[in-house]
């Protein structure tokens, strides 16, 4: 029944890229994977530590002394009920026989709200200098590597030039590359970006200014820093005269879905056709075989985060073609990887946006994009069947201004997909079937963007530095606009690490909290963050916090690596506070 509905072979086809990629473990950029276990975090306090000192870490800062700290006097403050009262004002007397045990004290919320910036997430930061850490080989190799090769792509188009002045012009841009490279491998400190027109400019250099001023590639926290380097790789074009809108990615793009060939058909060959109920259904079943249908999507959308083609940059045709040709693992058996798994409840919402919304039938979802490619091709297969089953009426996709960690969707990258799908000769060797519907599919597209159903967006925050915490004061615009949403999703690693600060919280840290203001602002939407993982930070595990933990604790133990494989997933909902005023203030 599953299979007759959802199709197995599809979602086994899409699975075994998974499954065979999260064994090879490369990172969705195209560099060669570094292995190396993340770091430790404790999140249990050791009793030594209870009435902690200021202790200053490598980089000179006190943070997570400062963060413990805060808990101790919290929970201090809580517990001691007998405090003196001197002039009306209670006075507090620390005793250590008021603090917790060791074993069961879990951090929930190390750093109090107040004390919360950029360069002070709620639990503490992941930072380049954590040798063996994967944010140590992110910058320490392998965005030399990436920045290396996108040199080697702009050397390509140099020597397909003519004109000198061009030449010229690109040659500079090869120049700011190189230096920007060297910069990197030295550590340089960061400085503020040139004012290159970009939108985003003023946002950068505040953050910059007032958080990070002295900081370097290194030092500073990785999600800022990496987000950086593709910020300044950015610059290296926007100062230029005629290459100003250069992808350095977008050949890499390009070939990785003209390779998937296999996986596109097998979805356009089943979702060509509009999607409408078998007849005779009774109503009962149809709703089940939507509920169905739903969850499968769901699961292609969320797995086409790891199976993301540029994974695939160094394999060849004869490598992708078998991991395209055999299948065999049954949704029951990928959804055992889903390892914080709110599914269900997000079922529950989708499907009560169509009895929900008032006019249209069928309610606003937004997709935060993350990859370009087949990434974006399953999202939109995604999207189309939310729209054509009533569930949505109206689509919004969001997507990156310039280029930015390396697979992520830019407009340009959204019309090549429709075009390709319309009018490219991507796939010489399809069949004349194969490609009219490809071609269908694309046409219908095409029509829900002339129609106003669909909606390409790219506001300048989302290629920022700042995590998702910040939206409201940074863009509140931006919030204000996702508070219309009746659900916002967040594809991918790098949303989810904005999401969720980018630092080490606890594995059972729920979502709600792992989010902060994105749940519990006034005004915020539904959101759900459909993420293979593929960096540090993982939430939202269990329903308990001694079963969420055991859970992150035992792949510790025994999967080293787990954690950047993209073998592993999670599909997590917030309830957010829709249809509060959002407080702009
Ligand atoms: O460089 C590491 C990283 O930022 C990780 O977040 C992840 O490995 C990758 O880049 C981006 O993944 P995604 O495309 O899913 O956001
Ligand atoms: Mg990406």
């Amino acid at each position: 029944m599953l299979n007759h509905i959802v199709g197995g072979r599809l979602f086994a086809v899409i699975l075994k890229f998974k499954s065979t990629l999260a064994f090879s473990g490369p990172p969705n950029d195209g560099t060669t994977s570094t292995r190396v276990p993340s770091f430790p975090r404790t999140t249990t306090i050791p009793d030594s530590l209870h009435l902690s000192l200021p202790v200053r870490n490598n980089d000179g800062e006190n943070e997570s002394a400062t963060c413990i700290f805060d808990i101790v006097v919290s929970c201090i403050v809580m517990k001691n009920i007998n405090d003196p009262v001197v002039g009306g004002i209670p006075v507090k007397r620390l005793k250590l026989s008021n603090l917790p045990a060791k074993h069961d004290f879990k951090m929930t919320f190390p750093r109090t709200p107040g004390s919360i910036d950029p360069n002070n997430p709620p639990w503490p930061a992941y930072r380049g200098y954590h040798t063996y850490s994967f944010a140590n080989a992110t910058m320490g190799h392998r965005l030399p590597t990436i920045l290396g090769k996108a040199i080697d792509d702009v050397v390509y188009t140099l020597n397909e030039q003519s004109d000198e002045d061009l030449i010229v012009d690109l040659v500079q841009c090869i120049e700011r590359m190189d230096s920007l490279k060297s910069e990197l491998q030295e550590h340089a400190k960061l400085r503020p970006i040139i004012d290159d027109g970009e939108a985003d400019v003023a946002l950068w250099n505040k953050a910059i200014v007032k958080y990070f001023r002295g900081k370097d590639f290194m030092n500073a926290p990785w999600l800022f820093a990496e987000a950086y380097k593709y910020r300044r790789l950015r610059e290296c074009f926007s100062v230029s005269k005629y290459w100003s809108n250069y992808d350095v990615f977008f050949r890499q793009k390009c070939d990785t879905f003209s390779r998937s060939n296999e996986a596109v058909f097998e979805l356009s060959g089943r979702f060509g056709e509009p999607f409408k109920h078998a007849e005779n259904l009774s109503s009962s079943e149809k709703a089940e075989s939507l509920r169905l249908m739903f969850l499968e999507l769901t699961q292609v959308c969320l797995w086409g985060n790891s199976t993301d083609l540029s994974l695939l940059i160094n394999m060849t045709e004869e490598q992708i073609k078998s991991l395209q040709s055999t299948g065999g693992e049954a949704l029951a058996e990928t959804e055992k990887n889903i390892l914080g798994n709110h599914m269900s409840r997000l079922w529950e919402v989708v499907r009560d946006l169509n009895k929900d919304s008032v006019n249209t039938g069928g309610g606003r979802i937004d997709f935060v994009l993350d990859n370009a490619g087949f990434e974006l091709y399953c999202d939109c297969v995604y999207a189309d069947f939310l729209l054509q089953s009533g569930l949505a009426s109206e689509i919004r996709f969001h997507g990156k201004r310039y280029p930015w960690f390396v697979s992520d969707v830019t407009r340009k990258d959204w019309a090549w997909l429709l075009n390709s799908m319309v009018y490219g000769q991507l796939f010489p060797k399809a069949t004349e079937q194969e490609k009219e519907g490809l071609k269908r599919l694309g046409l219908r597209w095409k029509q829900y963007e002339k129609e106003g159903k669909w909606i390409y967006e790219q506001h300048p925050f989302w290629c920022t530095g700042y995590t998702f915490w910040e939206m409201l004061n940074e863009a509140p615009d931006l919030f204000l606009h996702l508070s219309k949403s009746d659900l916002v999703i967040f594809k991918g690693d790098l949303n989810h690490r904005k999401l969720t600060y980018d630092c080490a919280a606890p594995y059972s840290t729920s979502f709600d909290v792992s989010i902060g203001p994105m749940a519990s602002n006034a005004g915020a939407p539904k959101v759900c963050s459909l993420r293979t993982i593929k960096s540090d930070v993982v939430v939202g595990l269990g329903s308990n916090p001694q079963e969420g933990d055991a859970i992150g604790e035992n792949l510790d133990k025994e999967e080293p690596g787990w954690k950047i494989s993209g073998k592993y997933a999670v599909v997590l909902l917030s309830e957010g506070r829709p249809g509060e005023q959002v407080n702009l203030v």
